[in-house]
């Protein structure tokens, strides 16, 4: 699967997002090691403090299925600047996928390639309990 495929995977999952309240809709899809694709759309909802971001539904459906091994994530948002994870999903896609590419996209087909660990240095995790 090229970028530009999982992008494409990321703009389709956007189109399902249930964002009423913010009118905010992201699209997120998840490769997995062996080369499958987990996707997910934010999901508002009237109470507001229970949204889900995209990236959370894309990783709850992977880790909820078994998968423990990830490569890369693609994230597509309607806004001009192109949007990376809120500081939620980075903690969480540090602690379940590891340093995987993260892929930021937007719908004039621009693009950028970070490395989670350029989005979110200095982490707390796992390790940090130990020491
Ligand atoms: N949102 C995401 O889905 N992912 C992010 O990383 C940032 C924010 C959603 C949550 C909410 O539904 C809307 O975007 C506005 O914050």
């Amino acid at each position: 699967m090229t970028p530009a495929d999982l992008l494409e995977a990321a703009q389709q999952a956007r189109s399902y997002a249930l964002c009423s309240y913010s009118g905010f809709a992201v699209g997120a899809a998840l490769e997995t090691s062996t080369g499958q694709v987990y996707s997910g759309c934010n999901i508002e909802n009237a109470s507001y403090g229970l949204t889900v971001c995209a990236e959370r539904v894309a990783l709850w459906k992977a880790l909820s299925e078994g998968v423990r091994r990830f490569t890369r994530i693609a994230i597509v948002t309607g806004a001009n600047d192109l949007t990376p994870p809120c500081g939620a999903c980075r903690q969480l896609l540090w602690e379940y996928t590891g340093d995987i590419e993260v892929i930021l996209g937007n719908l004039q087909e621009q693009s950028v390639v970070y490395r989670l660990s350029t989005l979110f240095p200095h982490p707390f995790g796992a390790a940090s309990l130990q020491n």
